[in-house]
């Protein structure tokens, strides 16, 4: 159907006089000057009936049950993700048990979403609103209102194919296109066809497009059509409409005061820099109001931080007063909330996000944005078949959304980093992500679902056949394929079942059988999170001379097990002189200190750790430890990772086996100065060069099997 007829058929957008909505609560002086004294459960209900959305609610729900698909778009901070879900529940739609479930592409926005819904609701979180996230799960059979990941949802379907537990399913953040959100458009049309045909026949559900059986399905249960809601910041309807056969898209207009938009005369060299500097430059020239500062990951996120409060010792005492809070995904869950905290009187906040802050997570009080202009990204490179994370710059769209977070609750500033002429050089919105990433996980997860025609299945944005080709050969040299391309029985099955990398799935089933699983469980929980190494620039050589007694000449994935080995030996010495769980985690934070490493990238890595620990027990897989036999665990690793084996050329920098491609190993390896003849990487990453990082020396007679190489 065309856009036209689309927008004929959209209600018209529900606008506000921004001079009314100042009159009716200003959320951000109330948050600051008041909250003590203002009953919170007041506070909050006001803020809720001040939301744009608020106005439209009955004509939402109205909507909702006339439609089974609908998409609703709005501008940032409407509220959208925190209400819908709440008039959903309160209009009816979790009767007989059933669940609203409402997906977001980043684990942040779940959590943080979560918790404040089940504020707003005066529930404890966990009970009838929850969250789920990998690696994580506050729900419980009394959850009725649902905040998850886009690839959790996934990973549901694979057991309960048609979703049964579900009546309202919110794909969130639809715009952000992200892979899961993407397969999981194609997966929720199917379900519904198929809960529609079901519910047509009134019988109980025979499920002929799904592999796995699931309990339900045996049972005499009858299931409700699925309703379907996509919503999205952007103003794009059409191509979502377009998909869902002409489904209706609904428009609820936020609120937006003008924004300053502020160029640099030159392109500036280093954004880091320009980010600090513009940072000061507000904080002592322009007017009282929070700053929002875009990142690219919690590395540059951490390094800001210490270099602000590095600058602020050289500020008048009076001027000291910058409260910086970090936000990034993968900033363990009671960190996350920090950035709803009111700022103290007399201070200013500063935020440094990574592009969470675009859309995902609305963080009121915010003034000023600073947008460097750059995204880190997943970067697919279909030649040699390489994922890599590169830094690079944003599109339009993503501009236009960063500088409006400025605008959100009066006038504000967006400082970009870069000449006008730049922003006109970018591109108009973010090529969707399955189009640039490795397809490796999908393809396994639909297969898992049962799609066995991956070039056949219902894309919105179809990627390329020779991505599509590649991944099924590498899903094929891992053993998760047979020769006609079905998932191989146990070992594609089970690794289905991991919530990880098709390669790291691998790696623990083989670790199994090489009797080290221990070590490799380790390794791809140490490998699951952002650096594990605090490398502050002034204190460099003491950190360098801290690793160094963590370091293994094999390489650094043994270092990463003897990291995870001390912290864990250190943790348990506390705990058996205290069983406070607080003294035991100041502790911990002091060896991390002490021993320059990465506190919360620790704790994370702890998490993921015993995560996984419950699947390998699912799956009745025993943790084997090699002990002392470093050469089992090189076998191990070898035969794991050997489409990611490199080859020392004569100039000294790799050639990897697989592809060709030229790599350099990454200085912060220990086996960088080493350079042994044949390497095993696990990651990759594109700066000016190509390197490999997490580096281990080959096994060259396991190696054989795979390539021909002299052993
Ligand atoms: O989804 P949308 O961007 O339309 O808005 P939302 O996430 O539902 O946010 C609505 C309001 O709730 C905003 O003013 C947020 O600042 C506020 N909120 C909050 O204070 N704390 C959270 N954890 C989430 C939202
Ligand atoms: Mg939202």
């Amino acid at each position: 159907m065309s856009g036209g007829a689309c927008e004929r058929r959209c209600f018209p957008s529900i606008s506000r006089s921004p001079l009314k909505e100042q009159k009716l609560v200003n959320l951000n002086e109330g948050s600051k000057a008041s909250n003590k004294s203002l009953d919170r459960k007041h506070w909050i209900l006001q803020q809720r009936r001040s939301l744009p959305i608020a106005s439209v609610e009955r004509r939402l729900v109205d909507e909702v049950r006339k439609n089974d698909t609908i998409i609703i778009v709005g501008e940032t901070g409407s509220g959208k993700t925190t209400q819908l879900p709440q008039y959903l529940f309160n209009a009816g739609f979790c009767r007989d048990g059933k669940v609203i479930g409402i997906t977001q592409p980043r684990r942040v926005a779940a959590v943080t979403v979560a918790k404040r819904v089940a504020e707003e609701c005066d529930v404890q979180l966990g009970q009838k609103v929850g969250y789920a996230i990998r690696f994580e799960d506050a729900t419980s059979t009394s959850t009725r209102i649902k905040y998850m990941t886009d690839g959790l949802l996934l990973r549901e379907a694979l057991l309960d194919p048609i979703l049964s537990r579900y009546s309202v399913i919110i794909v969130d953040e639809a715009h952000e296109r992200t892979v899961h959100t993407d397969v999981l458009l194609g997966l929720l049309k199917k379900v519904q066809d198929a809960r529609l045909k079901q519910h047509k026949l009134d019988k109980p559900y025979i499920n002929n497009v799904v592999k796995f059986d699931n309990e339900c399905h045996s049972s005499n249960m009858k299931f409700s059509p699925l309703k379907l809601i996509i919503m999205s910041a952007s103003l794009d309807a059409k191509g979502f409409s377009e998909y869902f056969c002409g489904a209706k898209a609904v428009y609820v207009q936020g609120r937006q005061y003008p924004v300053d938009i502020l160029y640099t005369y030159h392109p500036e060299p280093d954004y880091v820099d320009a980010t600090l500097i513009t940072i000061f430059k507000i904080h002592l020239d322009d007017s009282p109001g929070d700053i929002l500062a875009f990142l690219t990951g919690q590395e540059e996120i951490e390094l800001v931080d210490m270099l602000v409060h590095e600058r602020l010792k050289q500020l008048p005492e009076l001027s000291r007063n910058i409260l910086t809070v970090p936000i990034y995904s993968s900033l363990p869950s009671e960190q996350q909330m920090n950035v709803f905290r009111p700022t103290p009187s007399n201070f200013r906040k500063v935020i440094l996000a990574t592009n969470i802050a675009e859309t995902s997570v609305t963080i009121p009080g915010v003034k000023y944005v600073i947008d460097p202009g750059v995204v880190k990204s997943r970067y697919y490179n279909p030649v040699t078949g390489m994922e890599s994370l590169i830094i690079m710059p944003i599109s339009k769209a993503q501009a236009l959304q960063r500088s409006g977070r400025a605008g959100r609750e009066g006038p504000g500033k967006c400082f970009r980093l870069y000449p006008e002429s730049e922003f006109w050089k970018l591109i108009d919105s973010t090529v969707p992500e399955i189009k640039r990433c490795s397809l490796s996980n999908v393809v396994l997860q639909l297969k898992g679902l049962g799609f066995d025609d991956i070039i056949g299945f219902d894309f919105m944005d179809k990627p390329s056949r020779s991505s599509i080709k590649q991944s099924l050969q590498e899903l094929y040299l891992l053993g998760a394929l047979t020769d006609d391309c079905k998932l191989s029985d146990p070992v594609g099955i089970q690794m289905t079942r991991f919530p990880l990398d098709p390669i790291y799935s691998k790696a623990l089933i083989l670790a199994g059988e090489f009797k080290c699983l221990e070590e490799m469980l380790i390794v791809v929980a140490m490998l699951s999170v952002e650096s594990i190494f605090y490398s502050p620039r002034e204190k460099l050589e003491e950190a360098r001379s801290a690793w160094k007694k963590f370091s293994s000449p094999d390489g650094d994935h043994l270092t990463l097990v003897t990291i995870f080995r001390a912290a864990v030996e250190y943790r348990e010495k506390i705990r058996a002189a205290t069983n406070k769980e607080k003294a035991i985690d100041k502790s911990l934070s002091r060896w991390c200190r002490d021993n320059f490493i990465n506190n919360r990238s620790l704790k994370h890595a702890l998490d993921v750790h015993s995560q996984i620990k419950v699947y390998l027990k699912q799956m009745d897989m025993a943790l084997s430890s090699c002990g002392d036999d470093v050469l089992q665990f090189r076998r191990c690793l070898t035969a794991s990772f050997f489409l990611n084996a490199a080859e020392k050329q004569p100039d000294g920098s790799y050639r990897v086996k697989a592809n060709g491609q030229k790599v350099q190993i990454h200085p912060s390896s220990v086996l960088f100065r080493t350079k042994p003849e044949c390497i095993i990487f696990t990651e990759l990453i594109q700066t000016n060069q190509i390197y490999v990082r997490n580096i281990s020396r080959a096994w060259m007679p396991e190696l054989s099997k795979y390539y021909d190489v002299e052993s």
